[in-house]
């Protein structure tokens, strides 16, 4: 967990740089925009993450979903009857379990700057977790236990020889995030 760490610091600051919905000058239309780019790429994410895990891990992953967190947002704030959002064409290409956990660690992770975010972005726009806010705010006051429990989970599912497998899927899956938001 600490290599996929150093290995995609950089490309988390890339990121971070194009997606950040705490930004002073975003609009609520321009929120309800980034939840909508979320929708885009977890949607196909979730099933193809799905796709690679069995067992005790797939059981862990369908708990840990987040598109029902994104459908809650965009219900509140969408208007309704509005065209669900497209779905992102390109995922990383990922097949394996070592290379799902890899990809998996990277939307995990973002739930740590979702506390951030959500601590920003408090009564902007009438926002709350019960109401536009329950993507960001995710997991509350367990992040850092559920952050723990997922790291555990990540080191001893994946072998030392597939190391290299999950890093280069976490890669991707910062590169498909970056290519998709900025599209
Ligand atoms: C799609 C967007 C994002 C993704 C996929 C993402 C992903 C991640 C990941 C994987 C980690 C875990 C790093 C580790 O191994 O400890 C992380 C941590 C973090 N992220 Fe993000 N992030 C995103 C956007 C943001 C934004 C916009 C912010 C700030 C406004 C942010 C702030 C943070 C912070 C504060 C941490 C905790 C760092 C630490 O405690 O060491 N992230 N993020």
């Amino acid at each position: 967990m600490t290599a996929l760490k150093a290995a995609t610091a950089q490309q988390h600051r890339l990121l971070e740089a194009v997606v950040d919905p705490s930004r002073a000058d975003l609009t609520r239309d321009g929120y309800v925009a980034l939840l909508r780019k979320f929708h885009g790429f977890l949607h196909p994410w979730e099933r193809l993450i799905a796709s690679c895990l069995s067992g005790r891990l797939l059981e862990i992953f369908n708990y840990r979903r987040k598109l029902p967190w994104l459908a809650a947002d965009l219900q509140a704030l969408d208007p309704p009857g509005r065209t669900p959002p497209p779905d992102c064409p390109n995922l990383p290409p990922i097949q394996r379990t070592a290379a799902a956990i890899g990809s998996w660690y990277v939307i995990e992770g973002s739930t740590l700057g979702g506390q951030l975010i959500t601590r920003r972005l408090l009564g902007r726009w009438g926002l709350s977790p019960e109401h536009g806010l329950r993507y960001f705010s995710g997991y509350g006051n367990a992040t850092p236990t559920n952050w723990t429990d997922f790291r555990n989970r990540a080191e001893t599912s994946v072998d030392a020889a597939e190391y290299q497998d999950a890093t280069a899927a976490a890669c991707d899956t910062f590169d498909s995030l970056r290519n998709w938001f900025d599209a």
